[in-house]
């Protein structure tokens, strides 16, 4: 189709399954097991409900905020995606080219199928990046990249921790795969042969733990934030030990099987904080499953600061590319003007707890 008859997301993702090699599809779509987490992360957004107030002049709508201090279009960011080159011969590069015309934030990962110097040379005058990383077994690699990253101009670090091990992902195990990583990052034949997710889990750590954030705030004076958070005793400590963000998310579903939604945990991981005073130490993020702009809306009304998105970016860039991304921003941010229009909240800051109704929202 063309692109101006993708009306929604799930477009994207129909198209994209049709064009991208098996292989390709199986690695972007894949989760844990029985992909439980992975369908609830957005089943989830469809247990709350809006309570939207009228005659409030909604003429004048302003969506743009700020994350970590830096100005957003939109409260949303580009989460990290590794092996973008699968969906588009220029990989990443794409993202970051559609994060500018958006004036929206790119989390630029780790495991890019880019050089690093790539994607940080595709930014433009005032964009922002953000850093993903992976704390290497060999902490001597981890922290010529985290200053790297801090040179290059990346503006902050988000930590991933919910990859000690590699979550079970048969849809993608089923494949042999053959592919677009710089030669950096290729494993040896065995893990090659046993999916492209394979490639990586020998680069992690499973001994990684709370020491490496006090470790990772001396080697850097960027803001960390910590991806991966899926409880709110880890929010806690995450603060305690002097994050500067949280970012809830079960990996797209694809680590641990049954891991809760972040949108089913980000009530009580605020009221945690809050009931803390740590509150006002840290933002808190969340992603998966994000789909249409009322989620994005709930999320802030439940006190996300800001929101990222995975997949829906990797099946539009596989289909129209730039473009296509573009499109895929836009829509969303159409979206969620209008909830944001219909539910009486002119700004990012009128959208507030009683916006929405999380009454049938816990399922256990
Ligand atoms: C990911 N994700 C991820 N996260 C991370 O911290 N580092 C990474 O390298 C990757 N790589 C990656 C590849 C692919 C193909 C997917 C789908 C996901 C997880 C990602 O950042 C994010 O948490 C989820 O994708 C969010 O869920 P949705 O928006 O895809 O539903």
């Amino acid at each position: 189709p063309h692109l101006t008859e993708i009306l929604n997301l799930y477009d994207f993702e129909a198209v994209a399954s049709q064009i991208l090699t098996k292989e390709t599809y199986a690695f972007y779509s894949c989760a844990a097991d029985d992909e439980i987490s992975y369908r609830e992360n957005h089943n989830a957004f469809h247990r709350i409900w809006l309570r939207p107030r009228v005659m409030r002049d909604v003429t004048h709508i302003d969506i743009s905020t700020k994350i970590l201090g830096y100005h957003s279009s939109f409260p949303l960011f580009i989460s990290p995606t590794a092996l973008g080159k699968l969906a588009h011969p220029l990989g990443e590069v794409v993202l970051t080219r559609a994060a500018h015309s958006h004036g929206i934030i790119q989390m630029v990962p780790n495991f890019a199928s880019c050089s690093f110097d790539e994607l940080t040379s595709a930014r433009k005058e005032g964009q922002i990046q953000f850093f993903q990383l992976y704390i290497n077994k060999n902490r001597d690699v981890t922290k010529k990249v985290v200053q790297a990253a801090q040179e290059k101009g990346c503006k902050a670090i988000f930590v991933t921790v919910d990859v000690p091990g590699l979550g079970n992902r048969e849809k993608d195990a089923r494949m042999k795969y053959v592919g677009a990583l710089p030669d950096n990052q290729k494993g040896n034949d065995l893990e090659l042969n046993r999916g492209a997710s394979r490639l990586f889990s020998s680069l992690m750590d499973p001994s990684l733990n709370w020491n490496d954030i006090k470790w990772l705030r001396s080697i850097t004076s960027l803001p960390i934030v910590i991806k991966g958070i899926q409880t709110s005793e880890d929010a806690i400590l995450a603060a305690e030990y002097g994050c500067d963000g949280i970012m809830l998310s079960n990996h797209g579903g694809r680590q641990l099987d049954f891991a809760p939604s972040a949108i089913e945990i980000l009530p009580e991981v605020i009221k945690s904080l809050k009931r803390l005073g740590l509150l006002d130490k840290v933002e808190v993020y969340i992603d998966g499953g994000i789909r249409r702009g009322t989620d994005i809306f709930k999320a802030l009304a439940l006190g996300a600061k800001a929101v990222g998105i995975g997949r829906p970016l990797l099946y539009a860039m596989s289909s129209y590319g730039q473009a296509g991304v573009e499109r895929a921003l836009q829509i969303l941010k159409d979206e969620f003007e209008t909830a944001m229009r219909l539910s009486g909240a002119n700004t990012i800051a009128d959208i507030c707890p009683n916006m929405v109704d999380i009454r049938s929202l816990s399922n256990h």
